[in-house]
């Protein structure tokens, strides 16, 4: 029933786009085709690199600058450079001459100026620091770095883009009447532009957020920042920036939120929590057309000693509030997550609770995904038939209630494009739960149901401690739903994160029926 390939249309149909825009992807590489249809394999690859990180947002399709004509765009900026118009112009009017379609590929944002003087606020400039942004872009960290008083001459910038690079030049030559030779067209993670040993007092940049690498050059920068899981470009970016930081030195970076709460960035976090972090900022929503949220941190290239009492960590969550949490207070936290926006006070108390008895789901049960009908509208009916049978959404599912149901399908899931093992919606008890949601909605099933793709589904092993019922009524508690959302800050309910939650047997020995307050009476957090 898994289709390994699937039409432009379809395509189309499921990431809510237009076929031209499929056609347009294909043309840059992105989608790849086989006999006139596109890969499954490339379509959930994009799915996952594109849409996981919401990178394309829910826009219409006609908002969506499908492309652009980069050869003729160049010819006109290098005539643009020689015009009266500012580098500042300039470098607005090349940004929104891009193609969203190649902002996404090329992880092509630049920061805003607000959170570029935001990042670089609180570090004490002198003229003779080495300053450098090792993705420049059209040069907004460097300008800002001149204008707070580091010579141009110690400013140092590296990009791809042979545009971007034009324009930096151009505004440093503004701004200082300087002609910089340090802002290079390069590559800088194959470390040939810097490989003159050069190191910097200052690192502050925005880089790539999940632009597209080939495999083979992704194993070659995991083993050469020794990068372990996280490879994503920002997370090589972070690492790259390390090698070529001098010691005391300070690193600033604007990321996306799964930098700070997704398992794969869990490396870089570890390896950012043994230097000393001076600063974390939410600065939520802050590009046009893009849904990740823009988070950045701050720190300082020195081991972080966990002996010294002084190291509190400004959290901040832009324009809304801002409060100290001990660097101590995050290296209890599972998969090393930076859940800066709860205070120390409730940081203590999900270490206490961690510190208890408890058991986990990881490896004590078998997960499912919802049905993936490829085309709910074709596939699945409004009212009942023959030969059908009821399949629930994600918000059909209510704390240990379902609604009625308003979808039906083929008994045999036929002309579904993915689903998981059958023996798994018709195991005799599952859990389900929404997929898309920020809090935990489960409910215990025992009539084989099954769930479209905005629900998921686990079975418990057999001799699993907790019983359907005690978990479920877990699960859906207030406290679960309290920690869950302190710890991971999601609005996705990932089997990974559902997999670290601590599930407390011991309290369910004392208590066969749960209740939020036998429970904290049991944790101690009354
Ligand atoms: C998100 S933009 C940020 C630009 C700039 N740092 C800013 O904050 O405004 C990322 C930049 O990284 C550049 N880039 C992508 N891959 C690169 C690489 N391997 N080496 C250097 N620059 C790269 C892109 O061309 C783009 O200008």
């Amino acid at each position: 029933m898994k289709l390994n390939k699937v039409s432009t249309k379809n395509a189309a149909e499921q990431l809510n786009v237009s076929v031209v825009s499929i056609h347009n992807w294909i043309k840059e590489g992105i989608l790849k085709t086989t006999d006139n249809h596109i890969t499954q394999e490339s379509l959930e690859e994009f799915k996952r690199e594109f849409l996981s990180n919401n990178k394309l947002s829910a826009r219409a399709n006609k908002q969506y600058k499908e492309s652009h004509n980069h050869k003729s765009l160049t010819e006109e900026i290098k005539k643009d450079l020689k015009s009266s118009m500012s580098g500042d112009e300039l470098s607005a009017k090349y940004e929104s001459s891009l193609s969203d379609s190649y902002k996404n590929k090329e992880g092509i944002y630049y920061t805003p100026q607000y959170i570029v003087e935001d990042m670089l606020k609180s570090i004490d400039i002198t003229d003779d620091k080495l300053f450098l942004d090792p993705c420049c872009g059209s040069g907004n960290f460097i300008i800002e770095a001149i204008k707070k008083g580091i010579s141009p001459k110690n400013i140092f910038g590296f990009d791809v883009d042979e545009n971007a690079v034009a324009i930096t030049k151009k505004r440093i030559k503004e701004i200082s009447g300087y002609e910089s030779k340090n802002i290079i067209c390069a590559d800088f993670l194959s470390q040939q532009s810097t490989a003159n040993g050069q190191q910097f007092d200052y690192i502050f940049t925005n880089p790539p957020w999940g632009k597209k690498i080939n495999k083979r050059d992704k194993l070659r920068y995991s083993s050469l920042y020794n990068s372990g899981n996280s490879n994503d470009t920002s997370a090589l970016f972070y690492f790259a920036c390390l090698k070529v930081l001098k010691e005391d030195g300070k690193i600033g970076m604007l990321l996306p939120d799964s930098f700070f709460n997704i398992s794969s960035f869990e490396n870089a976090r570890k390896s950012l929590l043994s230097l000393q972090i001076d600063r974390f900022v939410d600065y939520g929503n802050a590009f046009k057309g893009l849904m990740t949220k823009a988070m950045a941190f701050v720190a300082t290239n020195c081991e972080w000693q966990k002996s010294n009492d002084k190291s509190f960590i400004e959290c901040v969550i832009y324009n809304v509030k801002k409060h100290l949490r001990s660097q101590e207070s995050f290296g209890d936290i599972p998969k090393c997550i930076f859940n800066f926006h709860i205070e120390e006070s409730e940081s203590d108390i999900i270490r206490r609770v961690f510190s208890m008895p408890y058991i986990r789901l990881k490896d004590n049960a078998k997960w499912g995904l919802g049905v993936i009908t490829g085309n709910n509208e074709k596939i699945c009916r409004k009212e009942k038939a023959v030969g059908c049978v009821p399949i629930y959404r994600g918000k059909d599912i209510m704390k240990n209630v379902l609604s009625e149901p308003s979808l039906f399908i083929d008994e045999n899931l036929e002309g579904c494009r993915q689903v998981a093992d059958l023996e798994l919606y018709k195991a005799p008890e599952k859990v389900i739960y929404r997929f898309i949601s920020n809090k935990i909605v489960c409910f215990y099933d025992t009539e084989q149901r099954y769930i479209l793709n905005s629900a998921n589904l686990f079975v418990l092993n057999e001799d699993f401690p907790i019983s359907y019922l005690q978990l479920v009524d877990l699960l859906n508690s207030d406290f679960m739903n309290w920690l869950f959302r302190s710890i991971f800050n999601t609005h996705k309910i990932l089997r990974g994160d559902l997999e670290t939650l601590p599930l407390f047997h011991e309290y369910f020995k004392k208590h066969e029926t749960f209740s939020e307050e036998t429970l904290k009476e049991y944790l101690s957090i009354l």
